[in-house]
């Protein structure tokens, strides 16, 4: 894949938010403010930054109206929006799968949209390009060490290379986890189409990074600013602090609101 070839984004914001309950009684987890802005404006501004103009939202039938409301074309952030419903919560990969003919078979950067990232991940998206490059498929996850791996889905490393990723182990491999930020290419859905639901009746990101692991394709790069995952009430409350100034000159540049 060339440079000049685009690499599109998506942004999932579905789930029920109930790790945040009653804060999410009659919003949309995702729109609940951090640091200035609202959550979601975080990872789009992250997308934007690496170089991303075309990205698919998607989002649950109750709250798409206020997000759509608040987002519009995308255009104050420079971005071009879609938008797909995801009629139930039924995980993280059933989410991205709505999102098939959107990606018209181009490579994806998803990112979860309770993820909150101190930095831009350009570079990142130059790695994954080049793995593309050499490779013509493939996937990259970005790990982040943390003190509280139960929370995320984390790697088991053999060597350098990432053996497994198991998603919130009670006795962790490793003290990295996951980040929600994930590069795929297009096959990813025929992956999504090959899944069975986990015990606890969701179609994981985790088993779909864990397919690319077995074909030999995953790579992986480390975030290295701060990063945070918003969506239980002790990151939540972390993430406004840490957050509180992040993006603000990015987005003044932008002339967004
Ligand atoms: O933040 C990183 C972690 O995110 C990873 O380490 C885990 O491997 C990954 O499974 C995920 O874990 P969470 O427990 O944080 O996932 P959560 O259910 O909070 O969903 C994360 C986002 O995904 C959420 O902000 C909205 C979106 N989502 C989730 C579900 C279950 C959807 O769009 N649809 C869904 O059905």
């Amino acid at each position: 894949m060339s440079e000049d070839q685009p690499l599109k984004g998506v942004l999932l914001a579905g789930g029920l938010g109930s790790r945040l309950y009653p804060l999410t009684r009659i919003t949309n987890k995702h729109l609940l403010p951090v640091g200035r802005y609202p959550m979601i404006f975080h990872p789009l501004v992250r997308m934007r930054r690496a170089g991303i103009r075309e990205v698919a939202v998607v989002t649950s039938p109750g709250h798409m109206g206020d997000v759509v409301n608040l987002l519009g074309s995308g255009r104050d952030l420079g971005l071009d929006l879609t938008f797909r419903v995801q009629d139930e919560p039924g995980g993280i990969a059933q989410a991205l799968s709505l999102c098939a003919s959107f990606a018209a078979g181009q490579p994806l950067l998803v990112v979860l949209g309770d993820n909150i990232i101190g930095e831009d991940i350009g570079d990142q998206a130059a790695a994954f390009r080049s793995q593309l490059d050499a490779d013509g498929a493939g996937a990259r996850v970005l790990l982040k060490e943390v003190p509280d791996p139960e929370r995320y889905g984390v790697p088991r490393f053999d060597g350098e290379r990432i053996a497994e990723i198991i998603e919130k182990p009670s006795d962790p491999p490793s003290n990295y986890c996951v980040t929600g930020l994930y590069f795929y290419d297009a096959g990813v859905f025929d992956v999504i189409a090959g899944l069975a639901p986990s015990a606890r009746g969701e179609y994981e990101i985790s088993d779909v990074s864990n397919a690319y692991i077995r074909s030999g394709g995953l790579s992986w790069g480390a975030l290295n600013a701060w990063w945070g995952d918003a969506g239980t009430i002790e990151g939540w409350h972390e993430a406004n602090e840490l957050a509180r100034d992040l993006i603000y000159e990015e987005l003044q540049s932008l002339n967004a609101p």
